[in-house]
């Protein structure tokens, strides 16, 4: 049996990279799996750097929201909050206890955000609590981008060790990818696009708020004049263009910058009406949610019951092993 879950942090508004790189993926799942996709807004992650309550509330809310809105089926899935089924917490205390401290200052995203904000302890923490998450629900199957490998690794590592001395619990779970979209840049043109970089394109961000990032976004630059052919396959535009526009207008862009048939100004317009094809149905929708809240909080409350029933039949057998 396939089962399948993964986690979004409310740490921020969701980007283009979320999309594309998970939310895609959850939909499709989804729609193969049903109750067996099992979506978690995680909650318990995002107070590992400091918070504002009220904000953090709001984006719990939005994030789920914005799935919904993405075409995630609450009806049809699992969705919920982290902080409304307990046993996060209680299985990731326990697998923190037996996990090397090594194991958790090696991770690379510990070592970012560690030289980003004061370290606190749940930062170290993180990758014991979302060996949890996958492991509560005993999901075989992880939809993330390329920057959680390290982590779902370890994750292996925990339910490895955890069976070879309690006794077989756990599956080993796997990653799995959009592999058009591993790892979406940032705007900026400096890496990943990531909530903590002021470098995304929300998902619900004004049209209009997009093309006035993308047009003074970084394209080749050894374009330096219209006349110059430029280089597509080193260009932040024309990886956006692999994700919004159809296979001709791809060909069509990778034609034109390469043989200077096309400006950057004209590819980035281009680039435009791809990006309102996909957003602004989302956004609709979306708006229609925030008409409704009711709708997002039940899905929330309806999916925290169906997880909570696994959860504690899970942690039930986890005491049993443990002698707890
Ligand atoms: P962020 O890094 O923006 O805080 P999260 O940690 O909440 O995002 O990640 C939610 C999901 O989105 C994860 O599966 C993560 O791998 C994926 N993801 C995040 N950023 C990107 C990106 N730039 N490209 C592809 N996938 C991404
Ligand atoms: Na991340």
């Amino acid at each position: 049996m396939k089962r399948v879950f993964s986690g979004i942090q409310p740490t921020g508004e969701i980007h283009i990279g979320n999309y594309f790189g998970a939310i895609l993926n959850y939909v499709k799942l989804g729609e193969e799996l049903g109750k067996n996709s099992i979506y978690c807004i995680v909650d318990y992650h995002a107070i590992t750097i400091p918070h504002e309550p009220e904000l953090l509330r709001k984006r719990t809310f939005d994030a789920a929201l914005v799935n919904m809105a993405a075409g995630l089926d609450p009806s049809k899935v699992i969705l919920f909050a982290q902080s409304d089924v307990r046993e996060h917490t209680e299985l990731g205390w326990i697998f923190s206890t037996q996990t090397p401290l090594g194991d958790l200052e090696r991770m690379t995203q510990f070592k970012d955000k560690s030289s980003q904000h004061s370290v606190l302890a749940g930062l170290l923490m993180y990758p014991t609590l979302m060996a949890a998450d996958i492991l509560l629900y005993k999901a075989n199957t992880v939809p993330v981008g390329e920057d959680q490998v390290q982590h779902i690794e370890l994750t292996r590592e925990i339910a490895r060790r955890f069976n070879n001395r309690f006794g077989e619990l756990f599956p080993e779970p796997l990653a799995v990818h959009n592999k058009d979209a591993l790892r979406v840049p940032g705007v900026d043109g400096q890496g990943k696009m990531s909530k903590s970089k002021g470098n995304t394109l929300g998902v619900l961000e004004e049209i209009d708020s997009i093309w006035q990032k993308l047009r003074v976004a970084p394209t080749d630059p050894a374009r330096v004049r219209r006349t110059d052919p430029g280089n597509p396959h080193i260009c932040l535009i024309f990886d956006y263009h692999k994700l919004f526009s159809d296979l001709d207008t791809i060909q069509m862009v990778e034609v034109g910058c390469s043989t200077a048939g096309i400006g950057c100004i004209d590819c980035k317009k281009t680039l435009m009406k791809g990006v309102e094809r996909t957003l602004v149905p989302i956004q609709q929708r979306a708006q229609e949610l925030y008409s409704t809240p009711d709708i997002v909080k039940d899905a929330l409350h309806e999916g925290a019951r169906e997880a909570r029933q696994i959860a504690q039949q899970t942690m039930q057998e986890v005491r049993d092993a443990l002698g707890l």
